[in-house]
């Protein structure tokens, strides 16, 4: 891949990451990730935003830099934006190849270099305000704090109206040498809109209050192409991808899509019995169902879905006198992760005791569901366990549907 100029001067440089492993050592990443930075050239040289050494990363990037006629040891100045180690990885290194380099970060962020990477000398705090000039180009930057980390901000270059936004407006999948919204195909918009959902519920959701308060404090840019540090670049429709983002924040309180995430577990069949009676409720009422299997799916496609959708309905048996575990893992990253106000009900099998319910209640007391109860049963479902299972579905369905 090339470095690509993305606006005059302003260059993109792009490692794309394949799918051997897992992004923050926990989400899949079926298609990849791209880590991206950007070259900003005036008289000097910055960099925004690094990588970590993550496959080839650093080779990718130094080449792309080479097509440029820059060097890792020829930048002038780094702005890091976000200080989790996918940006930041290679910091150590990069300062030992250019001792001369002066790094830009917030001011949260200056003790966290000392901490991750021992280096204190040439870091400048900066921030909400500040300015940096390169010589015949610009950079201002803006906190806008917990999108991730509480040190993230953004860079934003006045003459072009580029926004480097680093995780914010991002999205798994890797890129291509197509790297704008408006040299898409519909085909290829509607994985990285779908990705870009992923990512936000499973690294951004816990942080959606701070979403809405970021996009304001960049009410004052005049955005004109937005350049996340994972995914895509917005160019055609900026405000498509920050609409998308006010949406999906939204849905921290609800209501969200009028849709129902069903997940559950079953260790021989009888909490999966019902399953059938649940879907056939939710179908009467016209509610699209996603469905999910736990432990067999991962939890990054089942949050992806929960984020989205206004009613939750877990099924899941007792274990041992609590939770089935995958279930509990599952609800307990839900409760990091903010899926609050959801509407909901539970089902689900027991064989000498019941607990899976005791859980479960501290869950939705925790999240502030609106439960409309619990089908629980020992061995397997009666008739009258399935109606009951079909009405509470038809209910959340319900619940669904009038919330506005
Ligand atoms: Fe892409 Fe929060 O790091």
């Amino acid at each position: 891949m090339k470095a690509i100029e993305i606006a005059p001067d302003i260059f993109s440089v792009m490692a794309n990451i394949s799918n051997q492993d897992l992004f923050e050592g926990i989400w899949p990443i079926p298609q990849g990730v791209s880590l991206n930075s950007y070259v900003v050239r005036g008289e000097k040289v910055a960099l925004i935003d690094l990588v970590k050494d993550w496959e080839h990363a650093i080779e990718e990037i130094s080449e792309q830099l080479g097509t440029l006629g820059l060097t890792l040891e020829s930048i002038d100045y780094l702005i890091i934006n976000h200080m989790e180690p996918d940006h930041t990885g290679w910091l150590k290194e990069m300062k030992e190849k250019n001792p001369g380099l002066q790094i830009l970060c917030s001011k949260k962020a200056v003790p966290l270099i000392s901490a991750f990477y021992g280096i204190e000398d040439g870091v400048t705090a900066v921030g909400s305000g500040d300015e940096l000039d390169l010589g015949g180009k610009k950079l201002l930057f803006e906190d806008t704090p917990n999108i991730h980390w509480p040190e993230t901000m953004m860079t934003y270059e006045p003459e072009s109206g580029v926004l480097f936004s680093c995780d914010a407006f991002g999205s798994f999948g890797q890129v291509g040498e197509h790297v704008f919204d408006d040299q898409l195909t519909e085909e290829e918009m509607s994985f990285y809109e779908s990705e870009t959902e992923r990512y936000y519920a499973n690294i951004v959701s816990t942080f959606s209050a701070f979403v809405e308060r970021g996009i304001k404090k960049l009410a004052h840019f005049d955005i004109k192409l937005i350049a996340p540090s994972h995914g895509i670049l917005w160019r055609e429709n900026p405000k498509k991808i920050i609409d998308h983002y006010l949406k999906l924040a939204s849905y921290k309180s609800g209501p969200a899509e009028k849709e129902v995430t069903v997940v559950w577990s079953s260790m021989y069949g009888n909490t999966q019995q019902l399953l059938d009676s649940i879907l056939s409720g939710l179908e009467s009422e016209g509610v699209k169902a996603h469905v999910h299997r736990v432990p067999q799916e991962h939890v990054s496609f089942v949050l992806a879905s929960a984020w989205r959708s206004s009613g939750i309905i877990i099924g899941t048996p007792t274990y041992e006198y609590k939770m089935f575990p995958p279930m509990y893992a599952v609800l307990d990253v839900m409760e990091r992760s903010h899926v609050l106000n959801r509407k909901a009900f539970r089902f689900g099998s027991f064989g000498w005791s019941g607990g899976a319910q005791k859980q479960y209640e501290e869950f939705i007391k925790a999240m502030k569901w609106d439960c409309s109860g619990s089908v629980e049963y020992q061995g397997a479902p009666t008739e009258e366990d399935k109606r009951r299972g079909y009405d509470m579905a038809v209910e959340v369905a319900k619940k669904v549907k009038a919330w506005v």
